[in-house]
This record gives C-alpha cells, structure tokens and sequence, in this order.
C-alpha cells in the first residue's frame, strides 16, 4: 500500500465529511533507548523498538479546520510558507487526508516547547495534527491507530500520541499496521528530565538525512539493532522498577551508542560542540561524587539531565538548565 492507502484504511471508509474544527494537544518525548534507523523510510518504518519519556506539559496544541481555497499553515501566530521545508512536510501530510482534492485546511499550532532547547516539535506536531483530524473527521480512533498516523508524519511522532513511558513497537509488517507506540503501566513521580541548551544554532545535518547516512555507511550500526533490543529490555526492568542507576545507565550508554555510529559513518556525523563535553564531563564528575545524575541526547549538541527529585536543587543550580520538567508531576 502507498502511504495515502495506509492512511485510508486506518481512518476506514466513508468518514469523510468533516465537521467544523477539530482540536488537540500532544506532549514532546525524549527517547531513553532511541530510534536509529529505517527499514522504511517512506512510512517511517523502524529497524528497532524504542522507549521514550514524554515531557507534558511541553507540546503542541493544534487546531485544524476546512478552509476555502488553499492550504494555510499558522505557528505560533506567524504564518509558516507552504513552501518552506516545514510547510511542505505539512501539506504532504494533509495530502493524505483530502476527502477531495479540492479540500484545503487552515492549521493553527502554537507549541511552548523552549525554541533553543534543541528539542524537535516536530514529534508533538504531527501528534497534535493526527489528533486534531481525528475530532475534524470524527473518526474517533483508538491509541493505536493515531499513533499509526502520527508516524506517517514524523516517526517519532507515534511516540507523542501518549503520556509517561511509551513503547514504540517496529513491527514486521510491510504496511507497519503493527508499527505503533503504547503507553507502558509505570508511574514515576519523582522522575525528572532538565534541558541543558549548548547551541541554538541549526543544525548542519537533519536527523532525518544523518540516520539515513549512518544506516547507509556505518559499520558500527550492524550491531545497532542487538544493541538495541537488550537495552530496551534493561531499560524496562528500570522503569519497573523505578532504579534510577539502572535506568540512567541504560539511557545515557544507548545515546552514546548511537552518536557513535553517527561517528563511524562517511562523512562522519559529529553533532557535539565543545560545550557538549565540558557538560558531560561535569555530569560524570557529580556522579563519582555520588549523585545519581545520568543524561541523554538526540541528534544535536544539546543535553537532557536525568535525575530524581530530590537531586533538582543541587542539578538546577549546577547546570542552570533551560528547564524541568517532572512528567508525573500533576
Ligand atoms: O522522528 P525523527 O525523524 O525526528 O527522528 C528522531 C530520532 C532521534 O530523536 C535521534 C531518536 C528518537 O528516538 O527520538
């Protein structure tokens, strides 16, 4: 199936009259054992299984209508050209949804996700969208299937369907109707997650055009996906039981991992500044003085701090993070 077929049969036949709006509101997530890698790159398809963290109240808040003429796409009150790398990934997204060709959609989003903080609303944007469409179209969805259409926007994205801990299953199916994210059964309330900013800067490579790179070149990423599936695994056992050791470990080796097989491939993808090693350093400094302080990164320089609570005083005023979050904080 192509990716409009896919899409069709999740939203399932003849729903197609819309009503007048349709709203909704996803998390950020940060992945603690990461997705690295295709086996699919036109329905963004994963060789491996990945966990993340989601990180409400950070996110994006949608809202999608039918609108006259064409397309228009508004992010935080600015208007985004539908000709610019983000405004095109959107129409191709909506591309998949036209009861008719004809049908045009007015899109405003607003995200308080920090702009410097290096973190990709990408995730809670298409999230948001497929949700927002979802209640357009009255379609009412379960999890599963919006998280199957959040990932044909961005793949991530399945991730930011949930709260908390979330598991994104990679499936075997061709079509990836068994390619979806579920939210996992812990609660972790002393959890916390701080954004460290190193750079503001754009990135010279997309994550997008790195792992396809890597995935292409690297000899180290042949032994990605084992790697993967254990640290998944441990990292479960963690989350159970609530170890941050075990779980910051686990989490901060994985990233380590995969920006190693970034740096193995031809041309080498070396996403770190030298800010990014003086943090580390520091962290590794006070974890051997005893604080359990662990950390991970994406595809970018910047740092995400893993710690308890009872450790967010001492962290906060160690690092000046951009932010805290505590995901089961309510
Ligand atoms: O969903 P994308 O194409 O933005 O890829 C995200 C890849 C990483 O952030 C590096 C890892 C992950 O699991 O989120």
């Amino acid at each position: 199936m192509n990716k409009r077929e896919i899409a069709q049969t999740i939203t399932g036949p003849g729903k197609t009259e819309p009503g007048t709006e349709g709203t909704a509101v996803a998390p950020i997530n940060i992945a603690l054992c990461k997705y690295w890698g295709k086996r699919d790159e036109l329905i963004n398809l994963p060789v491996t299984s990945s966990l993340s963290i989601s990180l409400s109240p950070l996110g994006t808040k949608t809202d999608v209508r039918i609108a006259e003429g064409t397309d228009s796409f508004v992010l935080n009150d600015q208007e985004i050209s539908l000709e610019s790398p983000a405004g095109q990934r959107v129409v191709e997204y909506l591309d998949l949804f036209r009861p008719d060709p004809h049908t045009a959609f007015h899109i405003d989003s607003s995200t308080n996700v920090p702009v410097a903080a290096g973190l990709a609303s990408s995730a809670s944007g298409f999230a948001a969208l497929a949700m927002a469409l979802d209640k357009l179209f009255n379609w009412n969805l379960d999890t599963r299937s919006l998280s199957i259409l959040a990932r044909l926007g961005s793949g991530s994205a399945s991730r930011s369907v949930f709260d908390g801990f979330v598991e994104w299953h990679a499936g075997e199916d061709p079509d990836g109707m068994d390619c979806y994210a579920e939210k996992l059964p812990y609660e972790w309330p002393v959890f916390c997650v701080a954004l460290v900013e190193i750079s503001s800067e754009q990135k010279y490579i997309s994550s997008r055009a790195a792992m396809a790179q890597t995935v292409r070149t690297s000899k180290l990423y042949r032994g990605w996906p084992a790697r993967a599936r254990a640290d998944l695994e441990e990292l479960k056992a963690g989350i159970a039981e609530k170890d941050i050791v075990r779980v910051g470990r686990v989490a901060e080796a994985n990233a380590l991992a995969m920006h190693a097989t970034m740096l193995d491939s031809r041309p080498a993808v070396l996403y770190w500044k030298p800010e990014t090693i003086k943090t580390i350093e520091k962290i590794w400094a006070i974890r051997e003085a005893g604080t359990a302080l662990y950390f991970t990164m994406d595809a970018g320089p910047n740092i995400k701090l893993l710690f308890e609570e009872c450790d967010r005083d001492l962290i906060e005023r160690e690092f000046s993070p951009q932010t805290t979050v505590v995901p089961f904080f309510s």
